[in-house]
């Protein structure tokens, strides 16, 4: 068990304390911190929403999230009790006047606690709780807001939100979450590349073939679709989760571990990526939407039946790229990028193929030219493979076949994996800013993606079909076999 050092007494105010990520994750990731003894007694959660609400009524909710969303084996009463003993809750109204006092004297208890202020709302609020926030003497040294994505739809509209918020707390304290950079295994990417040496130096487009990104997913857009049908997997997924890790996969050292030289070091992958222009956009790019189909063994309906019957949305559900770092890294290592929903599994993971043995020795008939490849695994079973080849056991002749090195971090750690927004939540109340975008590179991925959407926002024909169940539109698997290479899943 690792030691748990607790956090500085804290004062959290939730915005959009009854909606759907408060419940299924802000709530279960804080109750985990408690339970492990790192939130400190004299720190209150408090819930702010427009909704009319008793504490007792907002901590009952709470009871019913937590009962929902933390296996039973990790809810000890004692402990949940005392767990809801640390909500408040305050109705507020972001957009407009209401509420702000009563928030202002709940805080007003409690002046030296450290502020994080986590908006779960809808970004539209995002610049009326801030300028609130000022204009009712909320924010001090240690104040930090909190932005859930989407920042924005666009470039124009990211820098909309990033120009209100930036009006009223300095860079520093603006905490832009994407969660993935709070999954253990892409932390482990920067232990795995910068703690050993074996790696780093094999880490060049001399060695390397291609990098393969896949965020598959199961679900289809859920509750969600509203919000969904505006945005598609390429500003939902691609232009926060995969580009974050195609950055820390593609980054160089950096100086330090500190908030600044990381974030300079992604940027500088964000700024070397090649963009994509509308002559491109047919040979590295597809789209995809899913049709009808079954998952896990079950009937599903399309996306369009998800939306509600609206047959005319162009919306891709998957998206399928092969992406360039333009550096003297990377020159002529393709990344391929691939994320989508409605897959036949949730995974993700990323594959880094080496070059294939540049000559056998090995007779023809011994099976064994396959390249390595390390596999790096996010999630589900968190892991690191290297896929090596090895002789056969036994008298055969010399018979080659892929083995792997294989390290399961639940079976080597033998401890729950945190969720991400557990180490997140931690990260803003300590002001360590590594893990979160800064304002920058938010920015400069946006740049990139509006080029994109604008290339497809100009071509007449639609996403294409994929049935739910499979692994996107057939066009996807060409992408990346017109180069002679092949999608991971294909090997297991
Ligand atoms: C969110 C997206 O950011 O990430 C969702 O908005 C997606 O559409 C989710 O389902 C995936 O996260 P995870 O942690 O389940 O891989």
């Amino acid at each position: 068990m690792a030691t748990i050092i607790p956090v500085a007494s804290f004062d959290c105010v939730v915005f959009g304390a009854t909606g759907d990520l408060t419940t299924r994750k802000l709530l279960p990731a804080l109750y985990y911190r408690f339970k492990d003894g790192q939130i400190p007694g004299t720190s209150r959660i408090i819930g702010a929403s427009r909704s009319e609400m008793s504490v007792e009524a907002f901590r009952e909710r709470a009871r019913d999230a937590l009962k929902r969303f933390v296996p039973a084996r990790d809810l000890d009463e004692e402990k949940l009790a005392a767990f809801l003993d640390h909500l408040d809750y305050v109705a507020v109204d972001g957009a407009g006047d209401d509420g702000w006092d009563d928030l202002a004297a709940r805080l007003a208890e409690r002046p030296d606690q450290v502020r994080p202020y986590y908006l779960a709302t809808s970004p539209d609020l995002y610049g009326s709780i801030c300028r609130n926030l000022a204009s009712h003497g909320l924010i001090g040294e240690k104040s930090r807001v909190v932005l859930e994505k989407p920042i924005g739809k666009d470039l124009k509209s990211a820098r909309a939100i990033n120009d209100a918020v930036g009006e009223v707390f300095p860079e520093e304290q603006i905490f832009r979450i994407d969660h993935y950079l709070g999954k253990e295994t892409v932390q482990n990417l920067l232990a795995l590349r910068f703690a050993n040496t074996i790696f780093e130096r094999l880490w060049t487009a001399d060695v390397i073939d291609h990098v393969q990104i896949t965020v598959g997913e199961t679900v289809g857009v859920e509750g969600r679709a509203g919000y969904y049908d505006t945005s598609g997997a390429l500003r939902d997924m691609v232009q926060n989760h995969l580009l974050q890790l195609l950055c820390l996969m593609a980054m160089e050292s950096p100086l330090t571990l500190d908030a600044n030289s990381v974030r300079d070091e992604k940027l500088k992958v964000l700024r070397a990526l090649k963009p994509i222009t509308p002559n491109d956009v047919q040979a590295v790019t597809v789209r995809g939407q899913y049709s009808a189909g079954a998952v896990d063994g079950r009937p599903v309906e399309g996306y369009r039946a998800d939306l509600g019957g609206e047959t005319a949305s162009r919306t891709e559900t998957f998206v399928a790229l092969k992406l360039e770092v333009q550096s003297w890294r990377w020159a002529g290592v393709p990344f391929y990028i691939r994320t989508g929903k409605r897959l036949p599994q949730k995974l993700s993971e990323i594959v880094v193929q080496f070059r294939a043995s540049p000559f056998s020795i090995f007779p023809a008939e011994s099976f064994g030219r396959e390249p390595n490849r390390l596999v790096i695994r996010l999630q589900p079973e968190e892991g690191i493979k290297l896929e090596v080849m090895t002789k056969d056991p036994g008298p055969g002749g010399m018979r080659l076949r892929p083995t792997n090195l294989d390290i399961s971090f639940e079976e080597t750690f033998k401890q729950r994996y945190p969720d991400a927004y557990e180490r997140l939540l931690m990260d803003v109340v300590r002001g360590n800013a590594t893990l979160f975008m800064r304002r920058d590179e938010v920015e400069v991925a946006w740049a990139w993606a509006d080029s994109l959407l604008k290339a497809w926002a100009d071509r007449p024909e639609p996403p294409r079909p994929y049935p739910a169940g499979s692994w996107g539109p057939t066009a996807a698997i060409a992408l990346i076999e017109r180069d002679g290479r092949t999608w991971h899943e294909e090997m297991h």
